[in-house]
């Protein structure tokens, strides 16, 4: 299987180019960047056409894996028209250019938040521009025949500066720093290595249509934040719970969010993701052969 990978400098790319070699020795995993060089990754805006063309005829993949996005929930929310196009354009390139499957993510910010953790049958109704733009990126996906992986809350080890949240929070916990984090807001994490072979094991069936890779502990903010600071042994008495309301953010959140992933253990007859602290405690053991 020839795998390219379109966003493979992002968290959940790099997890992709991390993991298929490790569980597919056969597998030829090709990966692009487009601001942040990583050593093997080849330079890709794919917002331009003639490029995405380029570097399919250059790479010839049986698929092509897609978590290129510019997904900053509030940076959306105040550039609406900039961040449809930074989202949609790229996608529609890749779309447009290929005629092998293609797997491009979402999220659970589709849905409004009432009655999660969602299956994928669950009707959608986004409440920011990030949840409208990941709406289209689905329809657009879909209607192209290829499949859409729905994930949230995506944590693990990322090389620096790490973004998510878990990583943001250990680098913060170990100097002290205050942390606000939100009391109300519930989702299912996924650990980004999980997510990573269960999207390699839907590219490896074929798989189209919607698929919910989610993690299986349904937990607010709030309390991942103390789970961390219990498995990293750090002191937690900086960390402050707040409201959502008190948080003041442009984008309105999913309060009960999270994804229930009915299709992928009824089709592998397996959960795709590990429990949270389990995946804490791998971190954990990473990252300190890392330092
Ligand atoms: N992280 C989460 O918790 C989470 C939750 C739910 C859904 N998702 C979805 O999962 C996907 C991946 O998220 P992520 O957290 O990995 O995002 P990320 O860390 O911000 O990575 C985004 C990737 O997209 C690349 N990219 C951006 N614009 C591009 C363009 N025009 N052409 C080519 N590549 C481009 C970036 O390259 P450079 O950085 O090199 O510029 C980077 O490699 C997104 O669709 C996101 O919406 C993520």
């Amino acid at each position: 299987m020839r795998v390219l990978i379109v966003g493979a400098s992002g968290l959940v790319g790099s997890a992709m180019m991390r993991v298929i070699p490790a569980l597919d020795p056969n597998a030829v995993v090709l990966g692009t960047y487009r601001s942040r060089p990583w050593p093997g990754l080849m330079q890709l805006d794919a917002a331009n056409t003639r490029a995405v063309r380029d570097i399919l005829t250059d790479t010839r993949p049986d698929v092509i894996l897609f978590p290129a996005a510019m997904p900053d929930v509030e940076w959306c929310e105040a550039h609406e028209a900039q961040a449809r196009e930074a989202n949609l354009a790229p996608l529609r390139a890749v779309l447009a250019g290929s005629r092998k499957p293609v797997i491009a993510f979402s999220s659970d910010y589709v849905f409004d938040g009432t009655a999660g953790p969602y299956a994928e049958d669950a009707p959608r109704h986004p409440l920011s521009v990030y949840g409208h733009i990941k709406a289209d990126v689905e329809d657009e996906t879909l209607a192209a025949g290829g499949a859409v992986v729905r994930t949230t809350g995506v944590f693990g080890t990322e090389r620096p500066p790490g973004k998510n949240f878990v990583v943001r929070l250990i680098a913060s916990l170990r100097e002290k720093k205050p942390v606000t984090v939100p009391t109300d807001q519930l989702a299912t994490p996924t650990y980004s290595d999980d997510l990573a072979a269960a999207t390699y094991r839907i590219a490896l069936r074929r798989g189209t249509g919607m698929w919910h890779v989610g993690g299986p502990d349904m937990l607010s903010r709030f309390d991942l934040a103390r789970a961390v600071a219990e498995e990293f042994a750090l002191d937690a008495s900086t960390l402050r719970g707040v409201t959502t309301a008190e948080l003041k953010q442009k984008a309105a959140r999913p309060l009960a969010g999270g994804l229930r992933n009915a299709r992928y253990e009824r089709e592998f007859g397996a959960e795709p993701v590990r429990p949270v602290r389990d995946a804490l405690r791998e971190m954990r053991d990473a990252m300190s052969v890392a330092t």
